[in-house]
């Protein structure tokens, strides 16, 4: 009860919303599997998985640290803050799980948050696991400021690794009313079998994306349109009660 007013969270719509590359790519953070993205100029193999750091660690240190300086200079657009806005009128109702390993989520003002692929601002210590803030370069090999060695790799998910937050977000994503997917191709997993998840548990399920994906299974609506447009868009909607979920 704040000032007579009697703010009922049980009544408000639960909305998990998984983003993508997509909601990224108008702030100038490159996708990976469209025209010019990243997956076009490198190999996975190489950059993305634990045996190509193995192989060459300089260069895998050397790509992300790349992609942070690029991120930071980076900044949040339209769809990051309508999502943030979407989080401060039905608060912690809606969790918002990423895929991106940028921080525009957190710069736009979203506080629910779920990086299950890492964050690019985070190295993590292959000697004693922790995983400090790190906004610098790791190429040069700095010590780790919890154990002193020089084993920081960025704290980015690879392919073969296990994503973080899982049992939070799959929690979330079985009690949610709405699941939206918004800027993700649905290429890889456990991110792509969300929504079929969420349908199964009476979720009513968004894409909105520049085109239609190749989803696990199809989405009761799908929006096509660039992020900026169409995911403020969307939460207005929301927030009119226009787009009132029923389960
Ligand atoms: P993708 O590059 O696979 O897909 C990006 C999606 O965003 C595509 O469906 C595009 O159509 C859409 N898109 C592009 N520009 C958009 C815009 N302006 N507005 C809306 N949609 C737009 O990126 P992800 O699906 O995020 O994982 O990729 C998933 C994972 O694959 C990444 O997290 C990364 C990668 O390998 C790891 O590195 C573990």
């Amino acid at each position: 009860m704040t000032d007579g007013v009697h703010i009922d969270r049980q009544a408000l719509p639960r909305i998990v919303v998984l983003t993508g590359a997509g909601i990224s790519a108008e702030s100038g953070v490159p996708t990976f599997r469209d025209s010019g993205g990243l997956w076009e100029g490198h190999r996975v193999e190489d950059v993305a998985t634990p045996e190509g750091f193995a192989r060459d660690p300089g260069a895998v240190l050397r790509f992300y640290d790349a992609r942070r300086r690029a991120a930071a200079s980076a900044l949040p657009n339209a769809a990051h803050r309508a999502l943030a806005r979407l989080e401060r009128a039905l608060g912690d109702n809606v969790l918002v799980v990423t895929q991106n390993v940028d921080d525009l989520h957190e710069r736009a003002g979203t506080r629910n948050l779920a990086h299950m692929h890492g964050e690019l601002r985070r190295a993590l210590c292959t000697n004693c696991a922790s995983r400090p803030e790190w906004d610098g370069d790791l190429e040069g090999l700095p010590p780790c400021p919890s154990c002193g060695e020089r084993m920081l790799r960025p704290d980015v998910v690879w392919f073969g690794e296990l994503p973080y937050d899982l049992d939070r977000i799959e929690n979330a994503v079985v009690d949610a009313d709405v699941f939206v997917s918004i800027g993700t191709s649905g290429a890889v997993y456990p991110a792509a079998g969300y929504v079929a998840l969420a349908a199964a548990y009476g979720a009513r399920t968004v894409e909105l994306n520049l085109e239609p994906s190749d989803a696990a299974v199809p989405f009761d609506q799908s929006r096509a349109g660039r992020a900026t447009d169409i995911v403020p868009a969307w939460v207005d909607e929301v927030l009119s009660g226009g787009s009132r979920p029923s389960r």
